[in-house]
C-alpha cells in the first residue's frame, strides 16, 4: 500500500497571468475541465493507494480542500507549511508525519503540475518500483529527453536494460552546455520530479546529506496542532529553515537512488509554450494555432491565443510564434521563444508593486 504525497506549494511564475501567487497554476485549469492538481490527484486515488496527504501552504488550503472535495477524494491529512521552503523540508515532513505511525510506509511523492494522460500506464510504472522502495531505495521515475530543456533534473543511467535500473548520477537543473552534452550522450533521463520511497529511507537520507534539517523538521511535525481539519507545522522551528529543494540537498547526494523508466506521455507544464505544446499533441492543427473559445486568429501560424474572461475577446491577425494570454486584468504577449522568461516579467511587476 502506497501513500501519495501531492506537493501542492508551489507558486509556478511561469504561467502568469494565469497562474497567480494566491492562485497558482497547479490550481487553475490550464487544459481541459479538471485542474493539474485535481488530475494529479485522481491518479492515484484508489487503484490500491492509501488516502493522499497534501502538502500546501494556508494561502491555498482552501483551495486544495474545495478541489478535492469536488472530485470526491478524501484526504487522509493537508499538511500546512508555515512558509513555504521548497520541497526538501515539505518532503521531510511528509516522511516524518506517516513515520509517526509506520517507519517503512511506502510514500510516492508527486507534483502536482504534470501532465500524464495515461493514468494506467504511469500507476504500472510505479508499481514497478515498489520492490527496490522497499528494499530501501529512492526510487525516481526517468522520461526520455527530447531536447537539452535546462528546468529539469538528468538521471544517469549505470546498469543496462532492467526495468529498475541504478542510479549512477543525479544532476538537477544543469546549464545550457551541460544539457546538451547530456542529450548527445544518450545514458541520461529526465527526472520526473516523482519519487517512491520508504519513510524512514528518507529521513535516513536526509540526516546523512541535509542533517540541518532533521531537528527543526521533527520539531515541526511533533508540535503540529490540527486546525479546522487541516494540520498545521509549528512555524518558530519552521521559519528559519534554508531553502531548498529535494533535488539539490539530497538526490543529488543520495547513493541508493535507483531509476524505473517511465515511457508515456509526461509534460511539466512549466510555461505557456509546453501549455501550447501539450494542447497542439491533443488536437492537433498544420498552423500550429490554439485558441480558445474567446480567441480568433487569422493568417497565424504557431501562436496560442487564449483568453481566460469571458468579457476580453482576442483578436491575433498574422502573427507568428506568438504567446497571447489574457485574464480579466492582464495580458501577457510574449514571443514564442521567451516563454520561459515570463517569470521575469512577475520579478519586475513585484518591484512595481
Ligand atoms: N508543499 C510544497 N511546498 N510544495 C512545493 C513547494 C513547497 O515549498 N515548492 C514547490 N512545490 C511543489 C510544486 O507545486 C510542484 O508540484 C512540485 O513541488 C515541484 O516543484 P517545482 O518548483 O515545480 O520543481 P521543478 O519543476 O523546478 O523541478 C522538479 O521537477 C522537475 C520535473 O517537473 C525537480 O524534481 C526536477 O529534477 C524535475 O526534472
Ligand atoms: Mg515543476
Amino acid at each position: 500500500n502506497i501513500t501519495p504525497i501531492l506537493m501542492a506549494g508551489g507558486s509556478g511564475t511561469r504561467l502568469w497571468p494565469v497562474s497567480r501567487k494566491s492562485f497558482p497554476k497547479q490550481f487553475a485549469a490550464l487544459l481541459g475541465d479538471e485542474t493539474l492538481f485535481q488530475a494529479s490527484a485522481r491518479r492515484l486515488s484508489g487503484k490500491g493507494f492509501a488516502d493522499p496527504i497534501v502538502m500546501t501552504n494556508s494561502d491555498f488550503r482552501f483551495i486544495v480542500a474545495e478541489q478535492l472535495e469536488q472530485i470526491g477524494i478524501r484526504p487522509s491529512s493537508i499538511v500546512i507549511e508555515p512558509v513555504g521552503r521548497n520541497t526538501a523540508p515539505a518532503i521531510l515532513a511528509a516522511a516524518m508525519t506517516v513515520a509517526q505511525q509506520d517507519p517503512r510506509a511506502l510514500l510516492l511523492v508527486a507534483p502536482s503540475d504534470h501532465v500524464i494522460p495515461d493514468s494506467a500506464d504511469f500507476v504500472a510504472t510505479v508499481r514497478l518500483g515498489a520492490s527496490a522502495a522497499e528494499a530501501g531505495k529512492i526510487v525516481t521515475f526517468g522520461i526520455t529527453p527530447d531536447r537539452a530543456e535546462t528546468g529539469y533534473g538528468y538521471l544517469e543511467i549505470a546498469g543496462h536494460r532492467d526495468k529498475v535500473q541504478a542510479l549512477a548520477r543525479f544532476i538537477e537543473k544543469p546549464n545550457a552546455e551541460k544539457a546538451i552534452e547530456m542529450l548527445v550522450q544518450g545514458n541520461f533521463l529526465w527526472n520526473a520530479g516523482i519519487f517512491l520511497f520508504r519513510a524512514d529511507v528518507m529521513i535516513e537520507a536526509f540526516r546523512a546529506h541535509a542533517p540541518e534539517y532533521l531537528e527543526p523538521v521533527q520539531q515541526a511535525v511533533s508540535e503540529a496542532h490540527s486546525d479546522l481539519g487541516f494540520l498545521r507545522l509549528a512555524r518558530a522551528p519552521w521559519e528559519p529553515l534554508p531553502d531548498n529543494s529535494v533535488d539539490y540537498a539530497v538526490m543529488e547526494k543520495a547513493d541508493n537512488l535507483a531509476v524505473v523508466r517511465f515511457s508515456g506521455r509526461w509534460s511539466d507544464l512549466g510555461g505557456w509554450d509546453a501549455v501550447w505544446q501539450e494542447e497542439l499533441s491533443q488536437k492537433p492543427s498544420d498552423s500550429g494555432v490554439v485558441a480558445d473559445d474567446n480567441s480568433t486568429a487569422i493568417d497565424c501560424q504557431d501562436v496560442l491565443l487564449r483568453s481566460d474572461s469571458e468579457d476580453l475577446k482576442l483578436v491575433g491577425i498574422g502573427l507568428k510564434d506568438m504567446m497571447v494570454v489574457a485574464t480579466g486584468d492582464a495580458v501577457l504577449v510574449a514571443d514564442r521563444s521567451r516563454a520561459q522568461d515570463v517569470r521575469q516579467a512577475v520579478t519586475e511587476l513585484k518591484k512595481k508593486g
